[in-house]
């Protein structure tokens, strides 16, 4: 069943109930200030950090779901109703939410009075603009009265959520005309304010919650609307509000529009106030002066459309697949710019108080997004290897507005050194800036222990290379990718974290996968090496890569597929040979190991592939190991924590299903590849909306697995790196067009059921226009450039600015 449809043309997703199966979101902003807003007005925005600088509240887990947002409630004639459904949940005669790239547009109808909110975050500003366009669509004047509400959140959204004892006391507002400043702390060591203004006259405001809604009363039915009139209190202490009462007349036909602006402004510390007691309002000023009238507004959302139609021009596709289509062009690089803005901050399902930045996490999510804003995937990778300890180890997490290392986390995943290597690769490849080697980068953010960042590729690579098992593979550490993994925590106590507490401090564990991980990206580190004249490094990189791989096959093979790890006591995980009622086979080194090429020669990737769709693969995707844990195992953690079928215990973690389509591609069955890639990718699920649930426009992170009593359902939308691989995925490997280190390599394999395609590509300034012919999905083309044919699959890079036109036939 679905809930609403594509609109294509204009990069929406159109969602024509309210009711959808779970509140289906959107994202706004992009530089410093982002908000998050559902299919009903519900969610919240912060400036930079969702924890540290919260602007309005929002409840997790609440009853109803969804409570908090940007509401405006319409009095007409004593008819009190919100135009986004929620919160009042009033019966509309038309309703419509279309999300687009950096907007979200909710327009409800009741007794001919239309209401449209535009809510959106303007580039290069630190506020959200909603516009409200009311509309008679009768034939007798209407005089109404419109509400806006918004909750402030005390900034620290942990501490707004669990210190009342102090928060009951101190909020502060002022009011000035039609603006209202939210100005809780800034007496003392805030040099920050919000603001919430409307470019109209007001009847009213309030901004005291209790009096605006009643204190038994909720969203859906609070008294300042329903009396149709404000009450203009001035907040002191518990829940500062922000609510404008607007008196709107309108003859038959007419329309009118109000701009609300709600802002974020930082006072130089000698410049915070006008006289004692009261903000310097200067800079909100301007902030409101640029958003005056309903023209400041269309302007700045042409700013913004452009800014999008910018950014995806570097890779579209023209296929015969609308579905495909939509996910290439549009919502899979939007997710993935939403990764790169929130790594997991942020979401319906992510509270914006718990994780920071990942380091594994953020160097993946760059893989979706370098080609997007090159610039900015610099800045990140220098961040991210700032936190890496001398070692080669790194903090597994940092706090973005500090960009420091967190310590509760603390390091210890040993899979995490690795991926700096790929994400490096991955920017050189995109941009051809070897300069980023040089760079003097920190350890630790010591800026006296400071070394290039070739100099920390290489510390990654060691750091693999010393901490080697028994078996010659790496040390798993706290864990690997699969953060359930926890093979040295032997936990028995609920009140500590599997990852972080490790008791047992012994080298045995070891992980097929991170070994896998090393025979992929080893080869990058060469190569990288072998461009900054370091031949002898290169041939060392090399080397110990082979003996990884001669390791992955004597050790690390099972017979009919990988085996995924040896425990604290050297026995197998992941193996026929584990008792009934524990998992024989885990995806990841499937994926993994052929994907760096592992048995492509002798066989081995066949049958490894071959028992991932015998025993893991499902209706909706595949699942991460089966049969599932039944019981919970302390030498194997969180993993076996889980009930079946849920999360890392065999649910279909979107994630590694793409390490599954581009080993099928390795192999040359690129109709298989293009089979899994249809079974989770979104666009392609909006029919079984009803069971899937969340939005039909982004990826989540798991979908209920066959083991479990909600096979299908998906949970975890948004942040996760299911985004940038599945981009990877369907872009660089089955469409198959990627930067390479000598050109982009053109080598689709996705077989007859996409028979012909253009992609263009811009690439280092160049534009590449590719049409493709396919009539197989071996991944054996021809290619002619130019009008001329090559051998090979790697089209030289060309000039910038110039046109390259490819002929490709793929068989
Ligand atoms: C989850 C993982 C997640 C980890 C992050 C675990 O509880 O199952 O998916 O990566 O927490 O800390
Ligand atoms: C989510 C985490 O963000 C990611 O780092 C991890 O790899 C997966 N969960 C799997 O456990």
């Amino acid at each position: 069943m679905r809930f609403g449809h594509f609109d294509d043309a204009r990069k929406e997703y159109v969602i024509t109930t309210p009711k959808t199966p779970y509140p289906w979101i959107n994202y706004l902003g992009s530089e410093q200030f982002f908000g998050l807003v559902s299919h009903q007005g519900g969610g919240y925005c912060f400036y930079r950090d969702a924890k540290m600088r919260r602007l309005t509240r929002y409840r997790y887990n609440n009853v109803p779901t969804d409570s908090g947002g940007r509401y405006f409630y319409i009095n007409d004639g004593g008819d009190t109703w919100t135009p986004t459904f929620m919160p009042m949940k009033k019966e509309l005669s038309f309703f419509e939410c279309r999300h687009g790239l950096g907007y979200t547009q909710i327009t409800g109808t009741r007794n001919n009075l239309r209401a449209e909110v535009l809510y959106f975050v303007p580039l290069g500003q630190t506020a959200e603009v909603h516009q409200v366009t009311l509309k008679n669509e009768g034939s007798t004047p209407k005089s109404v009265k419109l509400f806006s509400f918004i909750e402030f959140c005390l900034w620290n959204a942990h501490d707004d959520g669990t210190n009342f004892q102090r928060n009951f006391s101190t909020g502060e507002v002022e009011v000035v005309g039609s603006t209202i400043y939210h100005k809780t702390e800034y007496r003392e060591r805030r040099d920050h304010f919000a603001f919430y203004h409307v470019n109209a006259k007001v009847s009213g405001f309030d901004t005291d919650r209790e009096s605006f809604i009643g204190l038994y009363n909720g969203f859906g039915d609070p008294d300042v609307p329903s009396a149709g009139e404000s009450k203009n209190t001035i907040a002191s202490g518990w829940s500062p509000i922000a609510s404008h009462g607007l008196d709107v007349t309108l003859a038959p036909g007419e329309e009118k529009k109000f701009v609300f602006v709600l802002g974020y402004v930082e006072n130089p510390r000698a410049e915070k106030w006008e006289k004692p007691g009261i903000i310097n309002k200067q800079r909100a000023q301007q902030l409101i002066a640029a958003f005056s009238s309903a023209e400041q507004v269309s302007a700045a959302l042409g700013k913004l459309r452009e800014h999008w139609q910018g950014l995806l021009s570097s890779f579209t596709l023209e296929s015969g697949d609308e579905k495909l289509n939509r996910m290439v062009n549009i919502w899979n690089p939007y997710q993935c710019m939403v990764t790169f803005n929130m790594s997991r901050s942020a979401s319906y399902f992510e509270s914006g108080i718990g994780r920071g930045m990942g380091f594994r996490d953020s160097n993946q999510d760059l893989l979706g997004f370098v080609h997007l804003v090159p610039e900015r995937a610099r800045e990140r990778i220098i961040d991210i290897a700032s936190t890496q300890f001398a070692d080669g180890s790194a903090y597994h997490q940092y706090q973005p507005l500090t960009k420091r290392g967190n310590n509760e986390v603390g390091s210890g995943f040993n899979d995490d050194p690795l991926w700096l290597i790929l994400g490096v690769s991955a920017y050189i490849k995109e941009t051809g800036d070897y300069g980023i080697l040089d760079e003097q980068v920190p350890f630790d953010n010591d800026p006296n222990n400071a070394a290039s960042l070739l100099e920390h590729l290489k510390r990654s690579f060691d750091h693999v290379e010393k901490n080697l098992g028994p078996h010659g593979l790496p040390l798993i550490g706290r864990a690997d990718w699969n953060d359930c993994l926890n093979l040295n925590c032997f936990s028995e106590d609920p009140n500590e974290s599997f990852q972080t507490t490790g008791n047992r401090t012994g080298r045995t564990a070891e992980s097929v996968f991170i070994a896998g991980m090393f025979v992929h990206i080893g080869p990058e580190y060469a190569r990288i090496c072998e461009y900054k004249a370091q031949p002898a490094e290169a041939a060392r990189a090399r080397s110990e890569v082979a003996k990884m791989e001669r390791a992955v096959l004597q050790h690390g093979w099972d017979g009919e597929w990988f085996l995924r790890a040896y425990d604290f006591f050297g026995n197998k995980v992941g193996s026929k040979d584990c008792p009934d009622g524990d998992s024989k086979i885990l995806i990841e080194p499937q994926g993994y190991c052929v994907m760096a090429g592992i048995g492509v020669a002798t066989g081995e990737a066949k049958k490894a592939l071959d028992a991932v769709k015998e025993r893991l693969d499902t209706p909706y995707g595949i699942v991460l190991n089966n049969p599932p844990y039944r019981e919970y195992h302390v030498e194997l953690g969180e993993i076996s924590s889980y009930p079946p079928g849920y999360k890392e215990n065999a649910g279909i973690f979107c994630h590694n299903n793409p390490w599954v389509m581009i080993a099928e591609t390795m192999i040359g069955r690129g109709e298989q590849a293009f089979e899994y890639y249809k079974k989770i990718a979104p666009a392609y699920l909006e029919d079984i909306s009803e069971i899937h649930r969340t939005e039909p426009y982004v990826y989540s992170q798991m979908i209920a697995g066959k083991d479990a009593p909600r096979q299908g359902e998906a949970k975890n939308s948004w942040l996760t790196g299911t985004g940038s691989w599945n981009f990877v995925a369907i872009s660089q490997y089955l469409l198959g067009i990627r930067p390479e280190w000598d050109g982009l390599c053109v080598k689709p394999c996705i077989g007859k059921e996409v028979p012909e395609f253009t992609v263009t590509r811009k690439c280092r300034g160049a534009t590449y226009r590719i049409h493709v012919k396919s009539t197989g999905g071996t991944g054996q083309v021809k290619l002619t450039v130019d009008g001329k044919p090559i051998d090979g699959v790697i089209v030289p890079f060309a000039k910038p600015g110039s046109t390259v036109h490819i002929e490709c036939e793929a068989s």
